[in-house]
């Protein structure tokens, strides 16, 4: 079986290796997977940008969906068969993580999700909607779980509610998607008409171009009437006190992204005045990907894929993702190498 290794930082230093197939441990489960999906965290890491403290060699990639092919001797959670997903943090599983189960992600402190054939302890997988090709079910542990954290865990958006959600990348489409499929009325800014259209047809209800609206925060106030209940912040400096011109009072900014800048210089008094909810989404634990699942389940909802990639293309895969302005997620399939 062939995965990818990272030798050291850049892309020129991907290169696909054969390894021996795995043997489970008691605890340990081999999936063969399927299906990666790329996030900007992914290709940060790989260049170097993430963060310094990389263990060469890597195997990237936080997410992958495929079928358990074998189980170890003690393992109770799944059985051969079974359509799993990657964690993006394999050990947080309830609640507010601790340091330690905060401080390992997949595709980073562990191995991801860049190979044909994965061994993974049992308690750092979920099963997949039933419904869902590997290739969208792997769109979900990380951007997918951190729209569902932002809308549901953090700000309880409920039928009726308002939702303004910045761009239409990973994050934002099946944002949209969940937060339609729950009833709440949508509003999405991006730079893109043509991509507008396509969130419109997710069931966006309400679309403006930020560049030709940089006031769209106080627009978006006006179409809600008196609000919006809630934002997902994708991009960071640019955005934040647009977002905060949005909301209602009492209302939620989901910090998740810095696509427009890392540093939030902002004021107090819009905060204050505001009674605002600040929280910072960092993806989100096992129960409620396992919550988002039985949503995307029961709604039988498939994220927007924007394009299919081979492992041997994972360079181009890479450059689409940094460069294409994709609407919707990037994949890997691991079945194709
Ligand atoms: N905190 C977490 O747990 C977590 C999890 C996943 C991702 N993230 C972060 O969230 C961000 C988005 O991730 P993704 O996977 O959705 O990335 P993506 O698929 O590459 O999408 C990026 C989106 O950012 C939008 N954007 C860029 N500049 C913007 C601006 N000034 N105003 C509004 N939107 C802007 C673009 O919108 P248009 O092209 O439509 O204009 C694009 O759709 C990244 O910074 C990523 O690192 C954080």
């Amino acid at each position: 079986m062939q995965s990818l290794q990272l030798n050291n930082f850049g892309p020129d230093h991907l290169t696909l290796v054969d390894s021996a197939m795995p043997e489970p441990s008691e605890h340990e489960v081999v999936v063969t997977l399927a299906a990666a999906s790329l996030n900007p965290r992914d290709s940060q890491i790989i260049a170097g940008h993430f963060t310094t403290a990389v263990e060469f060699p890597l195997v990237p990639l936080s997410d992958g969906a495929g079928t358990v092919t074998a189980v170890g001797t003690k393992v109770t959670r799944f059985e051969v068969g079974d359509k799993v997903t990657t964690l993006f943090f394999p050990n947080w599983h309830s609640g507010e993580a601790t340091n330690g189960e905060r401080g390992v992600s997949t595709g980073l402190e562990v191995p991801g999700a860049a190979q044909e054939v994965g061994v993974f302890h049992e308690d750092s997988l979920a099963n997949s909607a039933p419904h869902l090709t590997a290739a969208e079910a792997a769109c979900y542990p990380c951007a997918g779980l951190t729209a569902w954290s932002a809308l549901f865990d953090k700000s309880f958006i409920t039928k009726g509610n308002w939702v303004l959600i910045q761009g239409t990348g990973g994050v934002a489409t099946m944002g949209i998607q969940l937060a339609k499929a729950a009833g709440a009325n949508v509003i999405v800014i991006s730079s893109s008409h043509e991509k507008l259209e396509k969130a419109k047809a997710l069931g966006a209800d309400y679309l403006i171009n930020y560049i030709e609206t940089p006031e769209w925060g106080q627009r978006a106030f006006e179409i809600s009437g008196h609000g919006v209940d809630a934002v997902l912040e994708i991009g960071g400096t640019a955005t934040l006190e647009n977002s905060l011109n949005a909301i209602r009072h009492g209302g939620h900014i989901n910090i998740i992204g810095y696509m427009a800048g890392i540093d939030m210089g902002i004021t107090v008094f819009p905060l204050i005045i505001k009674n605002a909810n600040l929280h910072g989404i960092g993806t989100g634990n096992r129960d409620s990907y396992e919550s988002l699942m039985q949503f995307v389940g029961k709604h039988g909802l498939r994220p927007p894929i924007y394009q299919h990639f081979s492992l041997s293309e994972v360079k181009q895969a890479l450059h689409t993702l940094d460069t294409g302005s994709p609407f919707g997620k990037v994949v890997i399939d691991l079945s194709q190498t």
